[in-house]
C-alpha cells in the first residue's frame, strides 16, 4: 500500500520513531520499511515534518502483522470495559516511560506500569504523570514500574539531552518545535531563549549553526545545570551563553535582539508582552500559551492588539503544537515587529 513515508539514516531510527510516535505523526497499521542504510517511516497523511527530520517521499509499505501486540493495552489481558480506560498514548523520554491515567485505573496502576515496561524498548523505568507544576513546572511522578532514577539522557532531533524529570522540565512533544523554530534562524540572528529549561531550542539553534549568538535563560537552577552539562558534551554547546535568571530580571538590562523565543505557556500572552520590548524592529517573537479551542481562529486579532502598545506587530502564523486538555490547545505564536 503506497503512503508518504520519512526517509533517515538508520542510526537515527529509534530517535525518529519516538519523536514521530510523540506528534502522532506515524502511522502503525503499516510495517517500517528497511532500506539501505535507512529506515521509511509510514506518515499519516496530513503531517508535516521539519526538513531537518529527513527526507519525505512516497514508499510502497506492507500491513504489519498483527501478532505481536501493536499497543500495550494488549499486554494487560483485561476485561473490554476496563481496556477502554487505558490512554493509548504515553511518553518516552530516554529510559524513562510516563503515561497519564483516569482516576478509575489508580488502584491497578502497578499493572500498567509493568505492561508498558515489557512494551517499550529500552525502558528501565516507568512513571505515573500527574502533570507539571509550580513556577518551575516541574513534573510530579510516581514511580509504578521499573527502577533507578529520573535523571536520563533524551536524543531528539540528532542531539542527546541530559534530563532529570523530577527536577526540571521537559517534554518530548515539543521536538517538533524545537526543531521547526530553529529552522526558521536566518544567518546572523541574535537570538534569546527565555524561559529555556534544559536547553532544547538554544542547542537546536546552535548545532544548525546561523545564529550569531544565543543567550539562554531560566530561574530553575537544576534546568540551568542539567543545561550545562549537555552544552560541555558538544563543541557548538559554547555557541549558547546560559543565564540563570528570572525573566523579569533578565528584561530589564538585556538589549534587544533578532528573535526572542518564549516558552511559559501557562503566562502566554502576559509574558510574551513582558519581552517583547526585547524584539528589536525587523525581528521576532516565538511563543507559547495554552487557549480555549475555540478561541485559535481569533487570538491574531488578540496578539496583535495586546502588542500593539509595544510597537507594530503582526501575527505570521498560529500553530496546534498539541491538545493540552478536553477543551484547550497548546499553540505556537509567531510574531514580527515590523520596521518603524
Ligand atoms: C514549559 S518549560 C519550557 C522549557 C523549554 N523551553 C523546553 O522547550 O523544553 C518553562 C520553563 O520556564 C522556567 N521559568 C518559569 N518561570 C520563569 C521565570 N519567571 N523566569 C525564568 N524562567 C522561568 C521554568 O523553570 C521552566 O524550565
Amino acid at each position: 500500500m503506497k503512503a508518504r513515508a520519512l526517509l533517515v539514516e538508520r542510526r537515527r531510527g529509534e530517535e525518529t520513531r519516538r519523536a514521530l510516535v510523540a506528534a502522532n505523526a506515524l502511522r502503525t497499521d503499516l510495517a517500517i520499511r528497511h532500506e539501505d542504510g535507512r529506515l521509511a517511516f509510514p506518515l499519516r497523511p496530513e503531517v508535516v515534518v521539519p526538513a531537518a527530520w529527513g527526507d519525505v517521499d512516497v514508499r510502497d509499505f506492507t500491513l504489519r502483522e498483527t501478532s505481536a501486540p501493536t499497543e500495550f493495552r494488549d499486554l494487560l489481558g483485561w476485561p473490554e470495559a476496563e481496556l477502554q480506560l487505558v490512554p493509548r498514548s504515553f511518553d518516552v523520554v530516554g529510559e524513562v516511560v510516563l503515561v497519564r491515567l483516569p482516576a478509575e485505573l489508580e488502584a491497578r496502576r502497578f499493572e500498567v506500569g509493568e505492561a508498558l515496561l515489557r512494551f517499550v524498548p529500552g525502558s528501565r523505568l516507568v512513571g505515573l504523570d500527574r502533570g507539571v507544576h509550580g513556577p518551575e513546572r516541574r513534573r510530579e511522578v510516581e514511580r509504578i514500574a521499573g527502577s533507578g532514577p529520573w535523571s536520563t539522557r533524551h536524543r531528539e532531533n540528532g542531539l542527546a539531552f541530559d534530563v532529570d524529570l523530577e527536577r526540571a522540565y521537559f517534554s518530548p512533544r515539543l521536538a517538533l518545535e524545537h526543531a521547526r523554530v530553529a529552522s526558521e534562524v536566518r544567518v546572523g540572528e541574535r537570538v534569546y531563549d527565555l524561559c529555556c529549561g534544559v536547553g532544547p531550542f538554544a542547542l537546536t539553534i546552535a548545532r544548525d549553526g546561523r545564529a550569531a549568538s544565543i543567550v539562554a535563560v531560566d530561574a530553575n537552577p537544576a534546568a540551568v545545570e542539567l543545561m550545562r552539562r549537555t552544552l560541555a558534551r558538544y563543541p557548538f554547546g559554547s555557541r549558547v551563553t546560559v543565564r540563570e535568571a528570572r525573566v523579569e530580571e533578565f528584561v530589564t538590562s538585556a538589549p534587544p535582539v533578532d528573535r526572542v523565543v518564549l516558552n511559559l505557556p501557562h503566562e502566554g500572552i502576559k509574558y510574551a508582552a513582558l519581552v517583547a520590548p526585547l524584539v528589536s524592529p525587523g525581528g521576532c517573537l516565538d511563543y507559547y500559551e495554552v487557549v480555549p479551542r475555540e478561541e485559535i481562529a481569533r487570538r491574531a486579532t488578540v496578539v496583535e492588539s495586546t502588542l500593539s502598545a509595544l510597537g507594530a506587530w503582526s501575527v505570521r502564523g498560529i500553530r496546534v503544537v498539541h491538545p493540552y486538555s478536553p477543551s484547550r490547545d497548546l499553540i505556537a505564536v509567531t510574531a514580527a515587529r515590523r520596521e518603524g
